[in-house]
């Protein structure tokens, strides 16, 4: 099950890597290890939403004032929306739990 998944994940974090992450923690999405939201965060995320969720480049929304629920936000997250795209194939679906209960901690009113 999850060598299945392993390697069109790993393309597609290479393809991330290039533009973001130096430190090349690409093992975060392995299977072992407790689940770091944050960290998540970090890798995937940050490119276009910055790591206070502020950023918005090219059309992401400013996170901090997102009125989406956390449902809504699992979906966005799993589907993709716009030049975003689907995180489902990237994370598992525990992982979106976590950079979702991530995103929403960095909201001004939770
Ligand atoms: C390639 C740039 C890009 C990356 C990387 C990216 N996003 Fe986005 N994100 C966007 C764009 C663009 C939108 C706006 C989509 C729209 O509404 O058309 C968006 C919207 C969102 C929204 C909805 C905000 C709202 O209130 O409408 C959430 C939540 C979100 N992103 C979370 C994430 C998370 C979590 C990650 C990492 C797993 C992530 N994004 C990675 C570009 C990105």
């Amino acid at each position: 099950m999850i060598t299945m998944r392993t390697a069109p994940l790993f393309a597609i974090l290479g393809l991330l890597a290039c533009s973001s992450t130096p430190d090349g923690t690409a093992s975060t999405s392995a299977s072992s290890g407790p689940l770091d939201g944050a960290k998540l965060f970090q890798m995937q995320c940050t490119l276009c939403h910055g790591r206070d969720g502020k950023l918005g480049l090219s059309g992401a929304k400013d996170l901090t004032v997102s009125a989406l629920t956390r449902e809504q936000m699992l979906l966005l997250v799993s589907n993709g929306k716009g030049a975003m795209m689907p995180y489902k194939s990237v994370m598992r679906p525990e992982e979106i739990e976590a950079v979702v209960d991530h995103v929403r901690s960095l909201r001004a009113t939770p």
